[in-house]
């Protein structure tokens, strides 16, 4: 047949065009376009292959001439919308349908299907079920709207042409143009994004609820009966066990949406609309039609549509509420009142264009713009040591080291913590598989061997009992990172190392303001490390700090990163090879300022990991950043580790995440396996030797954690996270 949709473009016909379509109809939409960019976020709808862009209101028997059937949806389908214009909704959905309908007629259409609605029961007795005999209580402009359209087309039906209406129960369920006004919808995407199924009302009403695809099949069903059956024939559309209390399909919603739950609008008021409908007839009439959906399968189907994709504006803005799109438009001054266009018509798609969210980032306060500002004027001449001075002491107090020198980056500062040791051509030295390259490539650069160890499955951090097994004759120095701000078993590496006569380094790069018992991160090993990278919890935007105790590491260090002058030294006269690895004022001066502000940065990286710890609990699969009872975490990067029976790989995980705007990082890979390091030999046999990196590593992501995350962006991220587990979750089942 050939079949006019009139609203191809809105909530309905977005689907029954493709399903007529389906069942081999021809079909032409016929739309004004007022919704028509409001696209379901990631969903493309697939327009039918011609369409007229005409307000139903403008349509003449001439533009119907050849077809069979009209699907008629077009209408202002907001109750709300009825209550700011009745006299719209009446000229709309009643006037110009009889005029289409009469059109059609003249035309020689022979079917005509008129969208009506259960809600002209209005207040129902809850005790009976509605069937179509029943008496009708139009609540609303839109209700009476449908009750009287019925009234006008029923005296059209005669051998020649057929009206039918469908009353349908009220639609829910994924569409390329969804809607949020609708109670199921909204009660999802509610729930989705604020976690909260938040209901208006007390929730006591009866809502019979529908399928949207389910309605369009109906009506494929009944475009292809004969026409004796459905001449004049109001139906009730849904099924009698899909009559809910609102309060019910709110229990459905938080049933499945992970975390949510039901909570009730303050002030929520009783909705007078209340029916429970009898759907026997439409299932006598066709007997082997089956509804394929019901509210539970519905609301799963948006969730997984639609998690991760949507916001608390979408319960409000333009592109899934009618009232608000119209409104839009009348404000911008593209509707005039009687909602014609004025203008152009709006065609492009509404999509939302969500910030990127970076995977870290500083926070800069006008304290860090001053002081540097303030060291580029002063730190010359004879100043020009104070800014630098100063941070080193700040730093030097927080880990309670005796001496603190500043230096262009940690890298430098881990080169030069080797160097000024001695450690060099014959040594060895262990550091785990787990870390950032900085850690092991300057063992590298002064001639030494690392071996790589295995990290431990909590903390993520070296391994006490793989340290142990990895120390040689020529074993000089470990290097322990504090991974992630968390930190390792302090106690027995140092008792492991002291045993052994091993010296050990800290990384503290990203650990500044951890501790481990009392002891700060910075005050382990002969010498701790800090990186300032702009990632970094404290940042200069590159920078280094080494730390120590040891006087004669702390001289040999200051000697070897100005270029290897000694304290002695005459002007221009260098005793031996050094290295060019000062942080410049500049950087120190910034440096005073974040550290000014220690605290307060701590309690933000804190922060953001609450705000993910709680929006992920109960996620299964999913560990985050281990606290033990004696370590203060201070989560430089919040990091998932995926358990690998759900068969994501952190590559994916991040692909995923990037698609939707959210950056991450990759957990470390091991170093064993970068193709820089695998000619070590310690880099042999090391995946078997060190089976806890080679397993957490492929299954590990860094999240957001940058001072930029609010607990709105770590909820956008844990959701579209708690998405992209939930689809493969279900595609492995
Ligand atoms: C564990 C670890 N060590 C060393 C470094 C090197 O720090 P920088 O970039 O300041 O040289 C980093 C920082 O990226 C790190 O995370």
């Amino acid at each position: 047949m050939k079949v006019l949709v009139t609203g191809h473009a809105g909530y309905v016909g977005s689907v029954a065009t493709m399903v007529l379509a389906e069942a081999g109809h021809e079909v032409v939409g016929l739309d004004t376009g007022f919704f028509a960019p409001c696209h379901t976020e990631g969903m493309e709808p697939v327009e039918p292959g011609l369409s007229l862009a005409r307000d139903v209101r403008d349509v003449t028997a001439e533009d119907l001439a050849g077809f069979d059937a009209i699907l008629h949806l077009a209408a202002l389908s907001n109750d709300p919308m009825g209550d700011l214009a009745p006299e719209l909704t009446a000229a709309i959905n009643r006037d110009a349908t009889i005029a289409l309908a009469k059109a059609a007629k003249a035309a020689g259409v022979a079917r005509f299907i008129f969208a009506s609605s259960c809600s002209i029961y209005g207040a129902g007795n809850p005790d009976l079920l509605l069937d179509e005999t029943a008496p009708v209580n139009p609540l609303t402009a839109y209700a009476a709207s449908k009750v009287e359209s019925e009234s006008g087309l029923l005296p059209l039906a005669d051998a020649t042409f057929a009206p039918t209406f469908m009353r349908n129960a009220t639609c829910y369920g994924l569409s390329p143009r969804v809607r949020t006004d609708l109670v199921l919808n909204n009660l999802v995407v509610s729930a989705l994004s604020t976690g909260e199924v938040k209901l208006l009302s007390s929730g006591l009403a009866w809502r019979p609820l529908l399928h949207v695809r389910d309605l369009a099949r109906a009506a494929a069903a009944i475009l292809a009966t004969d026409l004796d059956k459905i001449r004049g024939q109001a139906f009730n559309i849904g099924q009698n066990d899909e009559n809910h209390l609102v309060r019910d399909i709110a229990a459905i919603v938080a049933e499945a949406v992970p975390g949510a739950k039901v909570t009730f609008a303050a002030g929520n008021t009783i909705d007078p609309r209340s029916y429970r409908v009898d759907f026997g007839k439409f299932a006598a009439a066709f007997p082997d039609f089956r509804f394929l959906h019901t509210a539970a399968s519905g609301a799963k189907e948006l969730v997984a549509a639609m998690a991760g994709r949507t916001a608390a504006e979408d319960l409000t803005g333009q592109r899934y509420v009618r009232l608000a799109r119209l409104k839009h438009l009348m404000d911008k001054g593209a509707l005039a009142a009687d909602l014609t266009w004025r203008g152009e018509r709006e065609t492009a798609p509404l999509t939302v264009k969500r910030e990127r969210v970076p995977v870290a980032g500083p926070s800069i306060t006008q304290r860090e713009v001053d002081l540097t500002a303030e060291a580029a004027r002063h730190a010359w001449f004879e100043n020009h040591a104070k800014y630098n001075l100063r941070f080193e002491a700040m730093v030097a107090a927080q880990t309670g080291r005796k001496h603190a020198i500043s230096l262009a980056h940690c890298t430098s500062a881990i080169h030069l913590a080797l160097a000024g040791l001695g450690i060099g051509p014959g040594d060895e030295v262990i550091v785990p598989e787990c870390t950032w390259v900085a850690t092991a490539s300057p063992v590298v650069q002064v001639g030494a061997t690392p071996v790589f160890a295995d990290i431990d499955p909590v903390s993520w951090c070296l391994s006490p009992a793989s340290l142990a097994a990895a120390i040689t004759p020529r074993t000089k120095a470990a290097i322990v990172v504090d991974l992630y701000g968390g930190m390792p078993d302090w106690a027995r590496l140092e008792a492991i190392a002291r045993d052994a006569g091993i010296i050990l380094i800290e990384d503290a790069a990203e650990a500044i303001g951890s501790r481990w018992r009392d002891r700060p991160a910075g005050a382990f090993g002969r010498a701790s490390v800090f990186s300032f990278h702009g990632s970094k919890t404290v940042t200069t935007g590159e920078g280094g700090m080494l730390v120590t105790d040891d006087d004669a590491l702390a001289e040999r260090v200051n000697i070897l990163r100005d270029q290897g002058r000694h304290p002695t030294s005459r002007a221009l006269i260098t005793e031996e090879v050094g290295f060019k690895y000062r942080m410049s004022a500049m950087q120190a001066a910034m440096g005073i300022a974040q550290m000014e502000r220690l605290d307060e940065l701590i309690a933000m990286k804190r922060d953001i990991f609450r705000f993910y710890a709680d929006a992920l609990d109960g996620t299964p699969g999913l560990t985050l950043n281990a606290e033990p009872a004696q370590v203060f975490n201070s989560y430089w990067m919040v990091t998932a580790v995926l358990d690998p029976k759900l068969g994501l790989l952190k590559q994916q995980v991040a692909a995923e995440l990037g698609a939707e705007g959210i950056d991450t990082r990759p957990f470390f890979y091991p170093l064993s396996w970068q193709p820089a390091f695998r000619s070590q030999p310690s880099a042999a046999g090391a995946a078997t030797r060190n089976p806890v990196a080679y397993a957490i590593s492929p299954t590990g992501i860094n999240l957001p954690s940058g001072y930029n995350v609010t607990r709105a962006v770590a909820a956008r991220v844990s959701r579209t996270l708690k998405s992209i587990l939930q689809r493969h979750a279900r595609r492995a089942a």
